[in-house]
């Protein structure tokens, strides 16, 4: 089996900021109550009129441009994202076409704030064959117009943005290697973490809008359990599977929705807090794009070197969670 290694990385936010005190004046909730109960403290927002293919491209241009590489070269390009332009067509065709990568095949992954992680796990089933060389991942979503700005438990919460990554063949030491990526779900638990309306169940009618169930419904308290639970689960299994020890993660990369989530999950793991990668002050929840974004930002900073070995996991509506490990 080919190994597979990461080229290139890009990400692209909105360059609206949204802070905390923005929300002060639409609902009972202050910018103390946000940061010591999230760590958010601004998150970025499109214009009105912008959609997930705005700020995917100029992501993908950068991580192309990263990995020096046409985008005529793409064979494969998969969007994790639940917030697509348009109902039909995918996001990732939109892309494709955006970028004139006119040889790649084009899916979009709906897995939620996990779907990146999804991503490279498709995407490496797609390499190690051989059969596709340049593959590019995406997570992106935009959730500040699926967010009910009269529910103060939600709003403040989430944030626009997306992530690429460009994926090729590797020997294992010029582009590293995906060691492992594992991804699990529990339909079970859907009811916890949804948008009721807009789909097939509920499809788009005055009365759906009158009733709010385009937006986000959320019961924040059983979430942040299980995003605790699971993704220390994921964490532990995908080192085990290949026997590293937390000791030797050199970056933490969690997935960016509450740093209280964030530091139980490093804690429990024994992961010291100098080795996570933090982004949710700046961004919040940016969903599928929350991995991506803070890999880049970490490459294009100089913390993540060539080496280094990465774990990152996440957690999201479905229930569906996973990890990935890398050596960059
Ligand atoms: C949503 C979340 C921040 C709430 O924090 P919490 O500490 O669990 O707070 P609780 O839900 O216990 O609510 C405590 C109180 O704060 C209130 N509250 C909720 N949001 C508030 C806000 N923005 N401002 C002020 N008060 C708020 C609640 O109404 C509740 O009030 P009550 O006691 O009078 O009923 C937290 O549960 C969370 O982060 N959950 C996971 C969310 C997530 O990651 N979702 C996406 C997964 S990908």
């Amino acid at each position: 089996m080919k190994k597979i290694g990461i080229k290139g990385t890009g990400s692209f936010v909105p360059t609206r900021e949204v802070p905390n005190s923005y929300f002060e004046k639409m609902v009972d909730t202050s910018d103390e109550w946000i940061v010591t109960r999230t760590g958010i403290r601004s998150r970025r927002m499109i214009e009105p009129g912008q959609a997930i293919s705005d700020l995917a491209t100029p992501a993908s241009e950068r991580a192309l441009e990263m990995a020096g590489l046409s985008p005529k070269k793409l064979d494969l390009i998969v969007i994790g994202t639940s917030t697509a332009d348009m109902l039909s067509p995918s996001a990732a065709c939109i892309v494709q076409h955006r970028l004139g990568a006119k040889n790649a095949v084009a899916f979009d992954i709906n897995a939620a704030c996990p779907a990146f992680i999804y991503g490279l796990a498709v995407a490496q089933k797609f390499m190690q064959d051989g059969s596709h060389r340049y593959v590019l991942v995406v997570g992106g979503e935009i959730v500040s117009n699926r967010i009910d700005y009269k529910d103060r438990s939600t709003c403040v919460l989430f944030g626009d943005g997306a992530g690429a990554v460009v994926l090729t063949h590797s020997n294992g030491h010029r582009y590293g290697e995906i060691l492992a990526t594992q991804i699990y779900s529990d339909g079970d638990l859907w009811k916890l973490l949804y948008v009721p309306g807009g789909g097939s169940r509920i499809p788009p009618s005055y009365q759906m809008l009158d009733k709010g169930l385009q937006y986000v419904k959320m019961q924040g308290n059983e979430v942040f359990k299980y995003s605790i639970r699971t993704m220390v689960d994921a964490a532990r299994k995908i080192m085990e599977s290949k026997k590293i020890t937390a000791k030797k993660i050199d970056w933490f990369i969690p997935h960016q929705a509450n740093i209280r989530i964030m530091e139980e999950v490093a804690k429990r793991l024994e992961i010291p807090p100098d080795k996570v990668i933090i982004t949710v002050h700046k961004y919040g929840n940016t969903s599928a794009a929350s991995i991506p974004t803070a890999l880049d930002e970490a490459v294009r900073s100089g913390k993540i070197q060539h080496g280094d070995l990465v774990l990152a996991n996440s957690f999201g509506a479905g229930f569906t969670w996973g990890a990935t490990l890398l050596r960059y």
